[in-house]
């Protein structure tokens, strides 16, 4: 009833939200720039939030009864909204400068080795630090480094790149029957480990390579294999004995490249046709990854300004050809098969198949196909 609901404004917006809500879902329900960047909390798990300072807001007034601004910014992941709060989130520049502070100490031991990284273009410390970061850095010092470990046969972890948001540990926890990793030790030596190099052995642990933010958990089977703006995500789905089954495909061609969990806009697992969160369990990840094992429902909406977009052509109108005009009538050849005048890559070899990155051993092997 809109009698039991608080009104909040945010960046000169009001909504009306229940009691109990936080300033960031109440700004996610306006929408836009008007939601601050999460790069911990998930909405999907018990606890989440708090660790990482990247939703920091003003709060300009406290309530209606009580109108005093809180003195420092707060965390709007962990921050409830009461009757009559006002919050600056864009519209603040103390907001802005303390953003700009806190992505520089995430990227202070951080790598910067996107262009080699999985997770080069569905990052959300890449859309961080290009939209609230600062193009220069101060550090001066060497940075952490870490070796890189196997979480089991599917998953790697690159400590390097972790920003310990703990999202993995609560995703591990919560969804899975007993704890299996965690952080170990604190400050600057803290990181994810599974203690005694235990492995990650559960059936829906794939799970925390879809809640990580940046590219620290990466699926091995899918590694070095392709940029994911050259693969096409597609909804697709199977009648899973284990879990939901509706996944979204990426591929290239009629390869499937790599199977993850269905995202939405924040980025978050969304909820699957049975109304629970759709954790995809390690076989649908994993192991299906032929297109016959799937049904497809159709292309996934992705938004126009993600660089995935730029491999969706839908509604494109094609520029006039000006070749054959400036070349004196003579037909470009620009379409060949590369097949007909190279022997480098064997068409019978599925790139999404072989179990790693592709090497010269992969066709080499293969000499006398
Ligand atoms: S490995 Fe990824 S999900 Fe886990 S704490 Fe690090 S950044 Fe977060
Ligand atoms: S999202 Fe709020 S502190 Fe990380």
């Amino acid at each position: 009833m809109s009698d039991q609901l608080f009104k909040v404004t945010i960046d000169n917006i009001t909504v009306e939200v229940a009691p109990g809500t936080s300033i960031l879902q109440a700004a996610r329900q306006i929408g836009g720039e008007v939601a601050p960047p999460a790069m911990c909390f998930y909405s999907k798990l018990k606890g989440s939030g708090g660790k990482c300072r990247t939703c920091l807001v003003e709060v300009s007034k406290g309530s209606e009864k009580d109108p005093r601004p809180m003195p420092k910014l707060v965390a709007s992941c962990r921050t409830t909204v009461m009757d009559g709060m006002e919050v600056k989130n864009i519209t603040s520049q103390r907001v802005i400068e303390a953003r700009a502070g806190v992505v520089e100490f995430l990227l202070l031991n951080h790598p910067l080795d996107c262009p080699i990284c999985d997770q080069a273009g569905e990052c959300h410390l890449q859309d961080l630090g290009y939209e609230h970061g600062k193009a220069g850095t101060r550090y001066e010092f060497q940075r952490r480094t870490f070796h890189k470990v196997d979480l089991g046969d599917k998953i790697q972890l690159h400590m390097t790149r972790c920003i310990l948001c703990y999202r993995c540990v609560f995703t591990a926890d919560q969804l899975t029957d007993s704890r299996e990793h965690g952080v170990l030790d604190r400050g600057d030596h803290a990181q994810i480990a599974t203690f005694i190099e235990k492995n990650l052995d559960n059936e829906f642990i794939g799970n925390v390579i879809d809640v990580c933010p940046v590219g620290a958990l990466t699926d091995k089977t899918f590694r070095f294999k392709n940029r994911v703006w050259f693969t096409k995500p597609v909804d697709a789905h199977r009648d899973c004995p284990t879990c939901c089954g509706e996944v979204q495909l990426w591929m290239r061609g009629d390869e499937v490249f790599r199977v993850t969990a269905r995202k939405d806009e924040w980025g978050e697992i969304t909820e699957s046709s049975k109304g629970s969160t759709g954790w995809i369990c390690n076989t649908c990840r994993f192991d299906k990854k032929h297109i016959s094992d799937w049904t497809i429902e159709g292309p996934t909406k992705i938004s126009r300004h993600s660089v995935i977009s730029q491999g969706h052509y839908v509604n494109t109108v094609k520029p006039a050809e000006t070749i054959e005009r400036v070349m004196d009538g003579r037909k470009p050849r620009l379409f060949m098969d590369i097949h007909k005048v190279s022997e480098v890559n064997k068409p019978a070899i599925e790139l999404s198949l072989i179990n790693g990155p592709a090497t010269s051993d992969t066709f080499n092997a293969n000499k006398n196909d």
